[in-house]
């Protein structure tokens, strides 16, 4: 049976990955930071809920005791948005520091503590979810500056760790969900849960260590950096 890892499982993108990889017979280590929201209605033997704080290594650390297996799939979905800061002036720069110690600085910590486990045979996959907003290319209106800073810096974590771990069978995807409606992303996101999510397994399922750094969009669309 494979393994997969997803954190910020509670809610939203994340606890849909849940979901849908325990359909497709995973077994999945779901991650939560508070509270257990969607979590706590899932019955399946295949599912362990387990606390995690991204930002925290001693949680990190924890959280990979209690995965007992080698892992073929790490979702790093945890993600906060930033302060609806109008000008350069409201930026609030704690916040900023925490939005990117959760969104850019998370992700990194979860796979060098989770890196003996993935390093196997087989192929392992580190999803980064990231977001459309973190292209520079894309940037036409600004604004958001610590949300996509935070995304942009996961990229680049994420092409540079890629090269590293070509040899030891890790691929990294960088996928963008679309503007998906959840609590981030609001009640008038075009995108529904089930199609991002859907589209992005699919992704997920027919990636390669060949194709790994790519950086695409929920609907098989590649992005511009
Ligand atoms: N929705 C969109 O339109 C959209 C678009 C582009 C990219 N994304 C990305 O997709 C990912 C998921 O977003 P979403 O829309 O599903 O957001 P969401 O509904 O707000 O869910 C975010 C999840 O992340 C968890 N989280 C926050 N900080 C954490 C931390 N320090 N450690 C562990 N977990 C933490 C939250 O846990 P709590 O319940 O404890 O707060 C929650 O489970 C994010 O990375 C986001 O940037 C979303």
């Amino acid at each position: 049976m494979r393994t997969a890892v997803v954190t910020g499982a509670s809610r939203g993108i994340g606890s849909e990955f849940v979901v849908r990889l325990l359909e497709d017979g995973w077994r999945v280590y779901a991650g939560y930071r508070s509270d257990m929201h969607r979590l706590d209605l899932i019955e399946n033997d295949n599912l362990s809920c387990h606390k995690l704080d991204v930002t925290c290594n001693e949680s990190i650390k924890k959280f990979v005791e209690s995965v007992d297996s080698s892992i073929d799939l790490l979702i790093n979905n945890a993600g906060v948005p930033d302060g609806r800061w109008r000008n350069i002036k409201e930026i609030d720069d704690r916040w900023m520091l925490e939005v990117l110690d959760i969104n850019s600085v998370g992700p990194v910590r979860m796979v060098k503590e989770f890196y003996d486990k993935m390093s196997h045979d087989s192929l392992t996959t580190v999803a980064m979810i990231s977001s459309l907003m973190g292209s520079i290319d894309d940037c036409h209106s600004g604004r958001s500056y610590a949300y996509r800073a935070s995304k942009t810096a996961l990229n680049m974590l994420s092409v540079a760790m890629k090269k590293e771990a070509l040899k030891d069978n890790i691929s990294f995807l960088i996928l963008h969900p679309g503007w998906v409606k959840t609590r981030m992303g609001g009640e008038h996101a075009p995108v529904e849960l089930s199609d991002s999510v859907e589209g992005m397994l699919e992704l997920i399922y027919s990636h390669s260590l060949d194709s790994s750094g790519r950086f695409v969009q929920y609907d098989g669309v590649d992005l511009p950096w």
